[in-house]
């Protein structure tokens, strides 16, 4: 297939070659499976080359929200690796719990991040089971993060909102996404979502738009980072 003369290539389309030994793999930057096997390697991209730092700037926002994380109780929501884990560890929350939906991004944690989470749990939030639920429940959270998540082919509405809810009420919600989600162009059913929590479902206090990471030509890639406080649960039936 030869691409259209002066496509620029959406952000889940961008993709790299691996050599590996007299291999070659042609891997997309959005299969995370193929990128958590291989140890480092979404670091040594998404980070050094890409200049990511979603991690550390909306740990940064929440923790001056807070003031302080010593009681933070937080659910890491498409945890990956663990970077986000690390960086609520670093700061001194009380537990952290990953959930994400591929076993590499479990397998990886547990290889490179060793110790960071209390729990990390392989699971899909958008059609759960009462017993994942329940397990979730246990922790009492009352933080939800979610770095880098929403959108794309990854979390999608009703499983965001499954995570929200799980949250004690006055708990502190943290996430970013794609700036263009939360505008016309959205496509994801994300603007409506916010826009709809916004009215009685939680109160924002910090909004930050920023450089998420670079694409691979070079151009800004931007996001907005939120934190706010939840109000009370959302009735998936009125909002989705
Ligand atoms: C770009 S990575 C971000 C990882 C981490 N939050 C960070 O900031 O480094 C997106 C993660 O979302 C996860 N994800 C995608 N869809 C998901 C879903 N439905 N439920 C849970 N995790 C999901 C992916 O597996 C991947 O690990």
């Amino acid at each position: 297939m030869i691409p259209e003369l002066g496509h620029q290539p959406d952000q889940d389309e961008e993709w790299i070659i691996v050599k590996r030994g007299n291999r070659q793999e042609k891997i997309r930057l959005h299969d995370y499976d193929d990128i958590y096997k291989i140890p480092g390697l979404y670091e040594q991209v998404f980070c050094q080359r890409l200049k990511c730092n979603s991690h550390r700037v909306v740990c940064d926002l929440l923790e001056e929200a807070r003031g302080d994380m010593t009681d933070c109780r937080a659910l890491d929501f498409g945890a990956g690796n663990g970077m986000v884990g690390e960086e609520i560890a670093k700061r001194g929350g009380d537990l952290v719990v990953g959930v994400d939906i591929l076993s590499e991004a479990k397998e990886a944690t547990e290889r490179d991040r060793t110790g960071i989470y209390d729990k990390y749990y392989v699971m899909d939030l958008d059609d759960p089971d009462d017993k994942d639920i329940e397990k979730l429940k246990q922790y009492d959270f009352n933080t939800l993060i979610s770095v880098a998540a929403l959108g794309f082919d990854d979390i999608p509405p009703k499983a965001f909102l499954n995570a929200f809810n799980l949250i004690q009420n006055d708990g502190w919600i943290a996430f970013n996404i794609k700036d263009r989600f939360l505008s016309n162009n959205d496509d994801t059913g994300y603007k409506d979502i916010i826009a709809g929590i916004c009215e009685d479902n939680l109160a924002i206090l910090r909004k930050k738009r920023y450089c998420h990471r670079l694409s691979l030509s070079g151009k800004e890639l931007n996001y907005i980072a939120i934190i706010g406080r939840k109000i009370k649960n959302v009735g998936l039936d009125e909002l989705l």
